[in-house]
């Protein structure tokens, strides 16, 4: 009678995700081999540079994304389920040298060695489920995001423990929990500068849904401030910090954690999304955790924040890249990872602001063409910045294609630069790394991941970050295609 009752139930929940948007390609795109296993694993060796590198850029510049799309001939269901690898850049003398590893987590080493997806994930079907969802023995695919802190390099996931690895080797040297105050740690820390501390959230699924509000400091031990019920709320990937705020968007949707169980369906295909229900915007006090405001606002989904800062009479603006709801983001991602395009990027750069009382918020467009991947500089985190370096497809007669040119917006006099990398390239997060004694918010270089299909390999471009529309100064070549990375960070020398 049980089983019957599981059948019948298992029979009645609805795919959640559309399909219908998905063109595919007549023949396969040229940034296909973007979606290559990596071919080669190395540590740091000489790069081929381009251009004149400037004697002042020292560091190295980490990146995490997935490396693995193919395993025992079988392709990976989603580009978010592959595993980590972490691709570095490092810059000294006006040379530079590069590296690829792979995070090496016990998962991975389990499913190279039988040769097999073993795990499920955001959309790779769980085999095991009530042991992976219920009981946690989950993969962590450690391969969406970096965190530096106190010189140690962490990857960074959707949802789970950071990894650390050796900065210089990339070797992979374990789950960190920060003195166990950590069970999941989200894939974009923000570290306020006049705080001297870094900020997270981790989410935690179960019967009901719990967003963790977790601290780091400089130097001292980890806290966890808050934990805020979530509902049933699935994905909630950035979130935005001021100097004395931490502000959630939780999107209406809902986790069905028996489709999970009965369906063997990744995350993403058991959230349901209601437009009518609004996106409820959480604001935490950072010296009074215990002081939440929640309010609902219009339906929409914001996958990245730029930046946040308060104004002198406590008014919140927050800039982020704003989706209509997730199908809008999942109809673009889903297909890449098969080689086949989605929907037209349909997102826009937004700026929210949000009363002081935090109950109330209106919206406007700051950039209406296709953008992501939204960085400012760190000295400014959390307090007012006046640019943004973005991703951008500003092409409109050739909607599909990847993130083709690099955007820079100057807020005080509503400028725009671009700069295109040329047909068919695949662009990611620009970075931007300050001069020493640097005097303006833009006064410095800007690195860009580009795969460039004419080379049939990426390389780091490095702009002069005051004339992004004048071009890269410099081009460092790794020796092969670096799939997408999402996002990373930049470590000076100590
Ligand atoms: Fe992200």
């Amino acid at each position: 009678m049980l089983m019957k009752w599981i059948v019948q139930l298992s029979k009645q929940v609805k795919p959640t995700m559309s399909e219908a948007a998905v063109t595919t390609n007549e023949e396969a795109p040229r940034w296909s081999r973007l979606f290559d296993n990596i071919d080669r694993e190395h540590g740091f060796e000489s790069l081929r540079v381009e251009g004149h590198l400037p004697q002042d850029l020292i560091g190295t510049i980490y990146r995490n994304g997935p490396g693995v799309f193919t395993r025992g001939g079988v392709r990976i269901a989603h580009l978010f389920d592959g595993d980590g690898a972490i691709a570095a850049t490092r810059f000294s003398h006006a040379e530079a040298e590069g590296a690829v590893r792979f995070v090496q987590t016990r998962a991975r080493e389990r499913e190279e060695r039988k040769q097999r997806w073993l795990y499920g994930g955001y959309k790779q079907s769980f085999q095991r489920p009530i042991r992976e969802v219920l009981l946690g023995r989950s993969k962590n695919p450690a391969n969406t995001g970096v965190l530096l802190h106190q010189g140690k390099l962490f990857a960074l996931c959707e949802a789970g423990k950071p990894i650390e690895l050796h900065p210089d080797e990339l070797s992979t040297l374990g789950e960190e929990d920060f003195g166990g105050v950590i069970q999941t740690f989200n894939a974009h820390p923000k570290r306020v500068v006049s705080r001297a501390a870094t900020y997270s959230i981790g989410v935690r699924l179960g019967r009901t849904h719990q967003i963790d509000i977790l601290e780091v400091p400089d130097f001292g031990c980890a806290r966890r401030l808050a934990t805020l019920p979530a509902g049933t709320v699935g994905m909630v990937h950035d979130f935005a910090v001021t100097e004395r705020h931490l502000i959630l968007f939780i999107p209406p949707q809902r986790v069905k954690l028996l489709s999970m169980l009965l369906r063997n369906r990744g995350l993403v295909d058991a959230i349901d999304w209601d437009q009518s229900a609004g996106t409820e915007i959480v604001t935490i006090s950072l010296d009074a955790p215990d002081q939440v405001r929640r309010f609902r606002t219009e339906s929409f989904y914001m996958e990245h924040v730029a930046n946040a800062y308060e104004e002198k009479d406590g008014e919140i603006v927050i800039d982020f890249t704003r989706y209509e709801n997730l199908a809008t983001f999942e109809n673009l991602v889903q297909p890449l990872v098969h080689l086949r395009v989605g929907a037209p990027l349909s997102m826009s750069l937004s700026r929210m602001r949000l009363a002081a009382s935090c109950k109330s918020a209106t919206f406007e467009t700051l950039l209406g063409e296709s953008c992501e991947l939204p960085h400012t500089a760190n000295a400014h985190r959390g307090k007012r910045h006046n640019v943004t370096y973005l991703a951008g497809q500003p092409d409109s007669e050739r909607p599909y294609d990847a993130f083709t040119s690099t955007l820079k917006i100057d807020h005080l006099h509503n400028r725009v630069e671009r700069f295109f990398h040329g047909k068919d390239t695949a662009g990611g997060e620009p970075i931007f790394v300050p001069r020493p004694n640097a005097k303006d918010e833009d006064d410095g270089y800007l690195l860009v991941p580009v795969f460039d299909p004419k080379t049939g390999s990426s390389h780091e471009a490095i702009f002069d970050a005051r004339r992004v529309s004048d071009g890269p100064i410099a081009r460092a070549h790794h020796s092969q295609p670096i799939p997408p990375r999402f996002h990373g960070a930049w470590l000076e020398p100590v």
